[in-house]
């Protein structure tokens, strides 16, 4: 079946609801479920999904860790809203964990489901063999860790303001700023990906085009994430905007400008057409969130 982004949708939105009982006590499991389950877009599970499709698997099999990672992006955004982190008041269109639960349980909601999705992965993943589970395991508590988005989230706080108070040059801040956006966002990308490629049963080669193709999209998609904190609305984004330039984030716009940020996009996803070329890779799905992005950020018309 010739699976569409809405199919996709539904899919992971039933599995993350069943998935999420609410037990004693009821208030971790309510906070955690809240987060998880507000109308975010779903962009890496359905990669994990679709890229499992495109490379021959079951998306039957790959359920279990698209869900899994889609909990644990919810970790990180419920992590990056407190007031410690970013300070945000809202996300997905309502007000923040931390606003509604307080932020001692938004902070054991972020640590319960980092290790409640794993859980998910290993209780339902009956199709896969132990060695496909341990590998994709270890990819998520690679990327999930201190080499992976925490890694980025640091160099990001420890980033703010940077432009004002350094001496370094415009070479040397891109690389920093390479750095945060490679690991805080093109991690959930990679990890949705190579799992998804993994459990299809892709050859190495495979899998190091597609992780390629991954952490270009993940820079690509903080970048044009940076340009519509400036330029969307509230209702676009559900989410407060401006407040990377209140916090002083070192972003490709703060860096380059507007215009800038909107060249270095386009290039990043032309370089990951490129890829799909040369793999012989197709896939409407990832060419509709492509472009949908173009069109969002005013790099195309509609
Ligand atoms: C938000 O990610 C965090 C970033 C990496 C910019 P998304 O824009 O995918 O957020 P949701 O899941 O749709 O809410
Ligand atoms: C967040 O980047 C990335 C993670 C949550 C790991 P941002 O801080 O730019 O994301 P938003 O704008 O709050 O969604
Ligand atoms: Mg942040
Ligand atoms: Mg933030
Ligand atoms: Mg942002």
């Amino acid at each position: 079946m010739n699976m569409k982004i809405n199919d996709y949708i539904e899919i992971i939105n039933e599995n993350l609801d069943n998935f999420l009982p609410i037990e004693y006590p009821q208030t971790i499991f309510k906070s955690m479920k809240y987060t998880v389950l507000l109308p975010g877009k779903r962009l890496r599970p359905v990669m994990c999904l679709e890229t499992c499709a495109m490379l021959g698997g079951e998306i039957e099999n790959a359920i279990p860790t698209a869900c899994a990672i889609e909990m644990l992006h919810a970790q990180t955004l419920i992590h990056d809203d407190l007031p410690c982190m970013d300070n945000d008041d809202y996300r997905r269109g309502k007000l923040t964990n931390h606003k509604v639960f307080g932020e001692a349980i938004a902070v054991l909601a972020g640590d319960a489901l980092l290790t409640f999705a794993p859980q998910i992965i290993t209780k339902y993943s009956k199709a896969l063999t132990p060695s496909t589970i341990i590998r994709v395991l270890n990819e998520f508590f690679h990327f999930a860790g201190a080499r992976g988005v925490i890694a980025g989230q640091v160099v990001d706080i420890e980033s703010e303001n940077i432009l004002q108070a350094t001496n370094k040059d415009t070479k040397e801040l891109e690389k920093i700023l390479e750095y945060l956006h490679l690991h805080k966002t093109s991690d959930l990308f990679q990890l949705s990906m190579r799992t998804g490629a993994i459990i299809a049963g892709a050859g190495d080669e495979k899998i190091e085009a597609i992780t390629d193709f991954a952490k270009t999209f993940g820079l690509a998609f903080q970048i044009a994430d940076d340009i519509l904190d400036e330029i969307s609305t509230f209702e676009q984004m559900g989410k407060t905007l401006g407040k990377d330039k209140e916090e002083g984030k070192l972003t490709y716009v703060s860096l380059y400008g507007l215009e800038g940020a909107k060249c270095k996009l386009s290039c990043l996803f032309e370089k990951c057409y490129g890829i799909m070329k040369k793999q012989d890779i197709k896939s409407e799905i990832f060419n509709n969130i492509i472009e949908d992005i173009l069109k969002r950020t005013g790099i195309k018309n509609d």
